[in-house]
């Protein structure tokens, strides 16, 4: 009876229960391209296909995995399409953080009871693979969140989709298994906070609190919100006033507005990953030498289960909180405009996001500056 009482009570605490992330969409010019590039240079495996071969006459649509994550891009086909405007406007992107929910039907009517905008009703698709629900909600920009149901399907993505052989033989360890967070560049930071709260009974996570002594340096703040399980984690940036120009006013300068700023990649060898993936010409942020050098930034780094030097190699991050450490490093931008980059993490016990590398690499830049006598 007891039992009973907790699982009751576990259900009813969680008003938007969900399973992970589906995928990440995007739109971009040429779909053929960019799964190529996903498969070269992200070690990823094609594993569907849709286009004008099999019912899709105005785009092709390539579906990647590794692990459990899983990219899907689209390409329009001709011209006088809505993707193709998409695409124009905001240069190639993310359209849809895809989560997967237990049932997209009430998902779909939580998410509006509590205010969120409905894009598609809940429908049903179905193949000889089965059946899958999908509804869609509108978030920041012209984003949008699918929430699919595929518990009762078995096929390579979605009906209509025909499965498809890798476009390269995939490696033989994968670069990364799993999207660990989704970060959203935004105007307000709190409006974004409090609708995911809201429509998806997202929580604040601990580490980014809005406003944040990172935000003297980097010029952005940032809150993260999380479902309950932490299976899907959604950080979202603002600018804010500095000196300069913040990366994130770059951002919505040229995305032509709100959107997905970075997608960061659970990996359990970055090191591996990093060398596989510079080898085929992503290109990775670099590191001051001093991040590593300095002997304050040294303790912090503490005891890592790769040799400092491997680190500063390759211009690793190291982040450390209570509960472990972090590795963690960034591209620079995937496409022509300084919008979507990503990230490669791997945690060793922490639940962070590497708060504190904004401040210790501001600080070990400056301290530089200062050897050279221009702070
Ligand atoms: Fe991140």
């Amino acid at each position: 009876m007891r039992t009973l009482r907790a699982v009751v009570d576990i259900e009813v605490m969680d008003d938007f229960p969900v399973k992970g992330m589906d995928a990440v969409v995007f739109a971009v010019g040429n779909a053929r391209q960019a799964a190529h590039y996903y498969s070269t240079a992200f070690g990823m495996r094609r594993v569907a296909y849709r286009g004008p071969e099999n019912g899709s006459p105005d785009e092709a649509v390539h579906v990647l995995e590794s692990g459990g994550a899983r990219f899907v891009f689209r390409g329009p086909t001709r011209a006088g399409t809505a993707l193709g405007a998409h695409v124009a406007a905001h240069g190639d992107g993310v359209t849809d953080l895809a989560i997967e929910v237990p049932d997209a039907v009430a998902a779909y009517r939580y998410a509006l009871a509590h205010g969120a905008t409905g894009i598609e009703e809940p429908h049903v698709l179905e193949d000889e693979h089965g059946k899958v629900t999908v509804a869609a909600i509108a978030t920041y920009g012209e984003t949008r969140h699918s929430l699919v149901d595929r518990s009762l399907y078995d096929g390579p993505y979605l009906p209509g989709f025909r499965a498809a052989d890798p476009i390269v033989a995939p490696p033989e360890k994968r670069y990364f298994q799993a999207i660990d967070h989704c970060v959203g560049n935004v105007e307000r930071m709190d409006e974004w906070a409090d609708f995911y709260h809201r429509v998806m009974g997202f929580t604040d996570m601990a580490e980014f609190v809005g406003d944040d002594i990172a935000t003297e340096y980097s010029a952005l703040m940032s809150k993260v919100v999380a479902d309950g399980t932490r299976k899907v984690k959604f950080p979202l940036n603002e600018p804010a006033t500095g000196p300069r120009k913040s990366q994130i006013e770059e951002y919505l300068e040229f995305y032509g507005g709100p959107g997905v700023q970075h997608i960061a990649l659970a990996t359990n060898d970055i090191v591996a990953s990093v060398d596989a993936m510079s080898a085929a010409g992503v290109e990775f942020l670099r590191t001051p030498d001093s991040y590593y050098e300095d002997p304050e930034l040294r303790a912090r780094i503490g005891n890592v289960r790769v040799p400092v030097e491997e680190l500063q190699k390759r211009g690793i991050l190291v982040d450390r909180d209570e509960d472990g450490y972090l590795l963690q490093i960034f591209t620079a931008n995937v496409q022509d405009r300084p919008t979507v980059f990503y990230e490669l993490i791997e945690r060793h016990g922490s639940l962070g996001f590497g708060k504190g590398n904004f401040k210790a690499l501001f600080e070990a830049i400056e301290r530089e500056q200062e050897a050279r006598g221009n702070l």
